[in-house]
């Protein structure tokens, strides 16, 4: 049964607001809409546990009841144990403080492989640790060309000296898959960590992080449909390897201590909302109650991916081609092995990618233009950083008339 498009849209009041009315959303991966599941949930916790939680009144205890459960809905949703979750502010604030902690385990005559596909969040913390330490930084950088990381050229970058690996799982401008299982393989041959940005491929499809392999892998709540927190999985082995970054009296607390900023309790209480948003959109599509979180997630990931694969075709065929407009990243779903999300950039040549942008929200696409933190992307491809591009980011609730929209008013204002 293919994705039920009014269902899953029924699912999200953003989309029915008048203040999006005749319009298209086309930023999802600047955050995506929240489906009514966390908004529920977030009312309700406001409305009745806004409390201290963790004591044994009653509001309180469940206030902390919620928050456990939370943390172990998304360890059975990953395919990873619960003391290895870790909730924090956001992706930028958990790279920041994994990079400190880092430090306590790199050593000067380490190497330290980063790539210049990732959004800044995680490369530039890291870096400046390896900085810190003094270690050896070995950029690996994408084809000027294509903005793809080839894994050859990974390979001729590893060595005994490797530490510690970062990659994006999917950058948020070329959009494209990295094979990470692979890259975790190769890292861990010389007993190097690997720290995989997720944020751009999360919202897609829901990995398996237990089956990936590496070391951390990190997404954004806030565009998987859900509250404002970074979730970040620290495998077990490492996190009790990384010295407190949090109180001396939290060093052995799993969920603390990696979190120096303190849990945001109703946001980590509703983070898993969306997980019973998933188990609902399993359950409609024929997928039986017995089955547990991580089957569900995955089935449900499938239909999702299925149903953005059908349409990112049409948006990708307006804009390659053209003499007008450079498009980054494949120009269709299989030039290249692995997944490519709908995350549509690209740099008009006639036009500023600013007037391009305000031009398409003026005919109801909802979208903008900039570097999107991924200067360096922009930079190996040979685009300006400061001028950037235009991005449309489409999701599993995009339908074919946003498509369609987006589509024809990409031709009314190249034209
Ligand atoms: C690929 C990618 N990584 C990391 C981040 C940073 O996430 P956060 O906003 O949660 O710090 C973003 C944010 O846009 C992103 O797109």
């Amino acid at each position: 049964m293919p994705l039920d498009l009014e269902f899953v849209r029924s699912h999200f009041p953003a989309l029915s607001r008048s203040i999006n009315a005749d319009q298209s959303f086309f930023e999802n991966a600047g955050g995506s809409f929240a489906c009514q599941q966390t908004i529920d949930a977030l009312h309700a916790y406001y409305v009745d546990l806004k409390v201290q939680p963790y004591s044994e009144f009653a509001s309180s205890h469940r206030a902390g009841a919620l928050m456990d459960s939370a943390r172990e809905r998304w360890a059975q949703a990953l395919g990873v144990e619960t003391r290895e979750v870790v909730f924090g502010p956001s992706t930028s604030m958990n790279t920041y403080v994994l990079a400190h902690a880092f430090e306590a385990l790199l050593e000067s005559g380490h190497e330290v492989i980063v790539t210049n596909q990732d959004h800044e969040a995680n490369t530039g913390a890291i870096r400046r640790a390896a900085e810190r330490v003094g270690c050896t930084i070995r950029e690996w950088r994408t084809d000027p060309v294509t903005g793809l990381l080839d894994i050859d050229q990974f390979e001729s970058l590893l060595s005994e000296r490797t530490g510690l690996v970062t990659v994006p799982h999917a950058s948020n401008i070329i959009g494209q898959e990295n094979d990470v299982t692979r890259i975790s393989q190769l890292a861990h041959q010389v007993g190097a960590r690997v720290v995989v940005d997720g944020v751009s491929f999360a919202p897609h499809s829901i990995p398996d992080v237990g089956a990936i392999g590496a070391d951390v892998y990190l997404f954004s709540l806030y565009k998987t449909y859900s509250v404002h927190q970074g979730l970040m999985v620290v495998r077990s082995g490492l996190m009790t390897e990384l010295p407190n970054q949090s109180h001396f009296f939290n060093a052995e607390v799993a969920d603390k201590r990696l979190n120096p900023a303190g849990p945001d309790h109703a946001q980590v209480a509703c983070s898993a909302a969306v997980l019973d948003y998933v188990e609902t959109l399993h359950h409609h599509h024929g997928g039986s109650v017995d089955d547990d979180l991580r089957t569900a997630v995955a089935s449900v990931s499938g239909l999702w991916r299925d149903h953005e694969d059908s349409l990112t075709p049409s948006l990708l065929a307006v804009l390659a081609g053209r003499d007008d407009v450079r498009l980054l990243g494949p120009a269709s779903l299989d030039a290249v092995d692995g997944h490519r999300c709908p995350t549509v950039a690209f740099t008009p040549l006639a036009m500023e990618p600013a007037d391009v942008a305000h031009e398409l929200v003026q005919r109801g696409v909802q979208t903008s233009s900039g570097h999107y933190y991924a200067a360096r992307v922009l930079d190996g491809l040979g685009v300006d950083p400061d001028r950037g591009v235009v991005r449309l980011s489409f999701v599993h609730y995009t339908s074919p008339a946003d498509v369609d929209r987006a589509a024809s008013a990409l031709l009314d204002v190249l034209r």
